[in-house]
């Protein structure tokens, strides 16, 4: 599993600690990175001892508590408080998941959280997605045809072809797997990454789609798609328990059988 932890020379500081009331019983320590562009320091990580007793249950809750009440500049994205959205995603304890749906009384000893790893940083936990959304637009992401739709109806899909896209079209593009992606890290410039790839694919197996082709042609590039290595890392990380890996490994053997 993808494991992020600061270096011994990290530049990443220790910073304040927020204790809990005195009146505390059940508390529990969260360590988390802060950075802010605007006031020339280097990153910092923060403490804040949180009383459990007046906190809701996941890790999103510690985080909105201590912006409501201990530290309104702590900066992250949260939206549905569900696993849907894909906002809150982040590393924690060590792995890349959602806040929203990772519980407090699952980690052990105290709670690090940082920003998905290896992108640039805009705030605190809020990392930069800007290359990560234009490659998720790279695949275009809608269907593609040919043939004009039937007039009086939309165009159908059997039983069986839908569920070809069961395990695909549940991606709530958190970027936790392309972020836990050691290709990805190193080569997210060229490399499209395992969220992507799975949009990808989720668009060649819709039975309604007639660019297969095309994507595939789109595809076939030694950066693109061949930068992965079948590492897992993806796979082990996503939330949805969806399977990134799986979808690459089917592109590829669509493009080894149209060669022969
Ligand atoms: S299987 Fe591929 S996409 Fe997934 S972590 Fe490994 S190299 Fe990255
Ligand atoms: S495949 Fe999973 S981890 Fe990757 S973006 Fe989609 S939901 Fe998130
Ligand atoms: S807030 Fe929407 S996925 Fe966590």
């Amino acid at each position: 599993m993808a494991e992020f932890s600061l270096p011994a020379n990290s530049i990443v500081k220790k910073g304040r600690i927020f204790e809990a009331p005195a009146t505390a019983k059940n508390t529990k320590r969260f360590k988390i990175y802060r950075y802010n562009p605007d006031d020339g320091q280097n990153p910092s990580v923060d403490t804040y001892d949180i009383d459990l007793d007046t906190c809701g249950p996941m890790v999103l809750d510690a985080l909105i508590k201590i912006k409501n009440e201990i530290d309104p500049t702590l900066t992250f994205r949260r939206s549905c408080r569900e696993g849907i959205c894909g906002s809150c995603s982040m590393n924690i304890d060590g792995m890349n998941t959602l806040a929203c749906i990772k519980a407090i009384e699952d980690i052990k000893g105290d709670v690090k959280i940082y920003p998905l790893p290896h992108l640039d940083v805009v705030k605190d936990l809020v990392p930069d997605l800007t290359n990560f959304y234009a490659q998720y637009a790279s695949i275009q992401p809608w269907i593609q045809t040919d043939t004009p739709p039937p007039p009086d109806r939309e165009r159908l899909q059997s039983k069986e072809d839908r569920e070809k896209l069961e395990g695909l079209e549940e991606c709530i593009l958190c970027a936790c797997c392309s972020t836990s992606c050691p290709s990805y890290w190193w080569n997210s410039d060229r490399y499209l990454g395992p969220a992507a790839l799975l949009a990808a694919y989720r668009w060649i197996a819709d039975s309604r789609d007639e660019a297969t082709g095309e994507r595939l042609d789109e595809l076939e590039d030694p950066f693109k798609l061949y930068r992965c290595h079948t590492i897992m890392n993806c796979t082990n990380a996503c939330p949805k328990n969806l399977n990134p890996a799986k979808a690459i490994a089917e592109i590829k053997k669509l493009i080894v059988k149209r060669r022969n």
